[in-house]
């Protein structure tokens, strides 16, 4: 199967291809998702098939209005304000289901389900022809970077599935903050564009600790449950208290073949111009750094000869926490400087 395409005026085939069980790649404000009907168990059994994905992780439930959830999940005071608040965008709820009104294939066996309204409007139209919600995993082969790109979309899943919806590069870069309301208090899993300073003013209390990995910690299984963002080269963060043009000297002192270079403008500005060291640029802030993190992680991985990068580490606060949470993962949460190999 050849991969089409889609631009906007094609949603009305793209959306026929989602209704006839096909996978169809779609865009968001955050990353690129891999969809599918919800109510269609082989379509979503597809989705995990062409991810690679491991069967016990759930999918997002991808709608085009807060009407949609409550088909499937317990109605919820709390999330009526978050979606309120912050819907269409980049935050993901998970809610309690009513009973059987969703698979296990979606679910993963649990009793609770993600939501996701995305602030992208080709998607939302595409959903509303559509008729029913999608499931919305991020379009990546399962352990390579999310997609920010139709490209890489394309590069992971071409043949495999019917189509990609392509709207350019998507805003945020990182995928979305993902909030439980199944416990109390409210935990965010994953920390995203929205940080718990964003939800308190709805939530009260938000329970920030779920998602942490100690910062000592090694993962105990690399590869497996950290290393999720992983390229093929070794990355090492570069703690923005170390200076950066020192690490890259020592470093091809240390290292007598080519490595990458992940960080800012004024950081690369710093560094002697040299064969050895390859750049790709974070841009300016961490707003452009979320943006390029993957799209950079993706570049270096397209180069084997490239068996290390550095990669600049930010203060963890705000969009930061969602940023270092990343590359964390993709640097099996080792940093330059700290012997841990
Ligand atoms: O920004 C995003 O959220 C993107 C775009 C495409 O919407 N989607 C995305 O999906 O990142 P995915 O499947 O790559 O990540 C969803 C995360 C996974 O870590 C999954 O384990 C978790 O949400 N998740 C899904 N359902 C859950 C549930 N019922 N309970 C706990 N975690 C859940
Ligand atoms: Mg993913």
């Amino acid at each position: 199967m050849e991969t089409k395409i889609y631009t906007q005026q094609d949603i009305p085939e793209a959306a026929a291809q989602l209704r006839a069980g096909n996978l169809v790649a779609f865009p968001t404000e955050t990353v690129y998702g891999l969809g599918a009907i919800v109510d269609n168990e082989a379509a979503v059994r597809g989705v995990y098939a062409a991810k690679g994905r491991p069967s016990d992780n759930p999918l997002i439930v991808t709608v085009c209005s807060p009407e949609m959830v409550w088909k499937y999940a317990l109605k919820n005071e709390l999330a009526e304000k978050l979606m309120t608040n912050f819907w269409p965008g980049p935050l993901t709820i998970i809610l309690p289901l009513q009973p059987g009104s969703l698979s296990a294939t979606v679910t993963g066996g649990l009793h609770t389900a993600a939501f996701r309204m995305p602030k992208n409007q080709a998607t939302l139209e595409l959903i509303k022809e559509t008729g029913t919600p999608i499931v919305g995993p991020s379009a990546n082969t399962s352990g390579k970077p999310s997609p920010t790109l139709a490209q890489h979309v394309y590069h992971d899943l071409n043949g495999k599935i019917a189509g990609i919806l392509d709207d350019g590069p998507t805003q945020v870069g990182l995928e979305s903050t993902v909030v439980d309301l199944s416990v109390t208090p409210a935990a965010i899993l994953r920390p995203g564009y929205y940080d718990a300073a964003d939800l308190t003013p709805v939530l009260g209390v938000v329970d920030t600790e779920q998602h942490h990995v100690g910062a000592n910690e090694t993962p105990k299984a690399p590869g497996m449950k950290y290393k999720h963002y992983a390229p093929a080269a070794q990355v090492l963060i570069v703690k923005p208290t170390v200076d950066f043009a020192n690490a890259v000297r020592e470093t091809q002192q240390q290292h007598p073949t080519k490595f990458g270079v992940l960080a800012f403008d004024d950081q690369l500005a710093s560094i002697a111009a040299s064969d050895q060291v390859v750049t790709f640029s974070l841009g300016t802030d961490i707003s452009t750094a979320s943006h390029q993190l993957f799209s950079g992680l993706r570049w270096f991985d397209d180069q084997p000869e490239i068996d290390l990068i550095l990669a600049a580490g930010v203060d963890e606060d705000g969009l930061g926490i969602a940023y270092m949470n990343r590359l964390k993962k993709s640097a099996g949460g080792q940093y330059y400087g700290e012997s841990t190999r």
